[in-house]
């Protein structure tokens, strides 16, 4: 399915004119194509099955959150990971079931363990050995958990987004005898119920078989776990990372076929080893929603610089487009008014902070862009709204949710008075 379809003078989500709601709504403007998000998320339902092992799916919330989202998450069955107190709070509102949330991050405070044990999530996974001293001192009735482990493997993705070098912040070290403690230790505690190892190995991922890699390294570690500790290790969560197709050099690897090699290639693993198939869990987040959005924004100047580079200036910038500046993201863009138009030339897309970093399209080809047009920039329905900031106190955009044939507003635009209302004035 095409998440935005185009046509001479316009471009479509679904029925729905991208124009009209320019119209309505202004600009700078997210749109998210729902009736994309909930096709990825049966496709990834009906490809991660195996007839031999259970599997889960957890939506990786950080990614895209709203309360429109995490119903919607709900409705398609899903579970949901959540990092923080307005991650968690967020998908409480939202009516979620407490038993498909679980929580991690690598610096949980007390007032998260506290909320998360009282509202009885699902899944707590501890990070650290400070971590599970502050939970023993909360808990007082059952809670599962997990713990975070580091494997180590070198996915091929940018170095901001790889989780899983021995230097990273993230997890326990696969290696580390700290960590065998530290399961024992939870094994050992009336309250909690140690179910398992959590583990994520970086983002935009195009290579199928680092998870194979991830999965063979947990799979010794758990059978380590159980021949030399007799501990049984019942759940293995291979973290979220599948990449997307942000421009055309991007390959993502095809999700029906693979996820069934990976599966395929635990269960034969579990054989070699002698283990009984653990419970296999993914946490997707941009792959659920990145390819469903995009945001439109409102054409200004051109410049042409003394050094002849041609930009094109927008009236959004890194703080509703981050990614770009965080990590050399890239991106593809077309006037809306004009997607079929030829191309005249190559320009960088700048917005109006006050930073030389802020560009958010190094170099997008586009026809000759006039003032009062509109760029519609593709892919952006990940970590954009989630990492959005008030920077230069500009506002945060609308979201808008598009279906079959209608648009509702999610989440409103950012007014000035909200910008102000936390202020205090002296
Ligand atoms: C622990 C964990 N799970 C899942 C994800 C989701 O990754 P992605 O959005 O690339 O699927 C992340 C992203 O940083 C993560 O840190």
């Amino acid at each position: 399915m095409q998440p935005t379809t185009h046509h001479a003078s316009t471009m479509m989500m679904n029925q729905v004119d991208l124009r009209s709601l320019v119209s309505k709504h202004g600009t700078p403007l997210y749109v998210m194509n729902e009736t994309y998000i909930r096709h990825q998320i049966r496709l990834f339902k009906a490809s991660f099955i195996h007839s031999k092992i259970q599997t889960t799916i957890f939506y990786a919330s950080k990614a895209f959150l709203t309360l429109a989202m995490a119903q919607l998450i709900h409705e398609e069955g899903l579970h949901i990971d959540v990092v923080s107190l307005g991650e968690l709070m967020t998908v409480i509102k939202a009516g979620f079931p407490s038993e498909k949330i679980l929580f991690h991050g690598n610096n949980k405070t007390s007032l998260e363990l506290d909320v998360a044990l009282k509202h009885h999530v699902g899944y707590i996974v501890i990070d650290n050995p400070f971590e599970y001293e502050n939970l023993i001192n909360k808990v007082t009735q059952t809670q599962k958990v997990m713990v975070r482990i580091n494997p180590g493997v070198e996915a091929h993705t940018h170095e901001y987004i790889s989780t899983t070098k021995h230097d990273s912040k993230f997890g326990m070290s696969i290696y580390g005898q700290d960590t065998v403690e530290l399961i024992q230790a939870i094994t050992s505690h009336p309250h909690l119920e140690f179910c398992g190892i959590h583990c994520h190995i970086g983002s935009q991922i195009f290579d199928p078989t680092s998870f194979q890699k991830e999965a063979r390294l947990l799979l010794e570690m758990i059978h380590q776990l159980k021949v030399s500790h007799n501990i049984n290790v019942t759940h293995l969560n291979l973290g979220g990372g599948f990449g997307v197709r942000y421009t055309h050099e991007d390959d993502p690897f095809d999700i029906q076929v693979h996820f069934k090699h990976i599966l395929d290639y635990i269960q034969d693993t579990c054989d070699e080893l002698g283990l009984d198939y653990p419970h296999v869990s993914i946490e997707p987040g941009r792959s659920l929603v990145a390819q469903a959005g995009v945001t439109i924004y409102s054409i200004g100047a051109t410049k042409t610089t003394y050094s002849n580079k041609k930009f094109v200036f927008v009236d959004g910038s890194m703080a509703d487009h981050m990614r770009t500046a965080l990590y050399q993201a890239k991106y593809e863009a077309k006037i809306l008014e004009r997607p079929l138009a030829a191309i005249e030339q190559t320009y960088a897309i700048a917005g109006k902070a006050c930073e030389t970093g802020d560009i958010l399209i190094h170099e997008c080809p586009l026809p000759q862009p006039h003032v009062g047009e509109h760029l519609v920039v593709f892919t952006t329905g990940a970590y954009h709204y989630s990492m959005a900031s008030n920077y230069n106190r500009l506002l945060k955009p609308a979201v808008i949710f598009v279906s079959e044939h209608d648009a509702r507003v999610v989440v409103k635009a950012q007014t000035i008075d909200d910008l102000l209302a936390q202020d205090v004035l002296v």
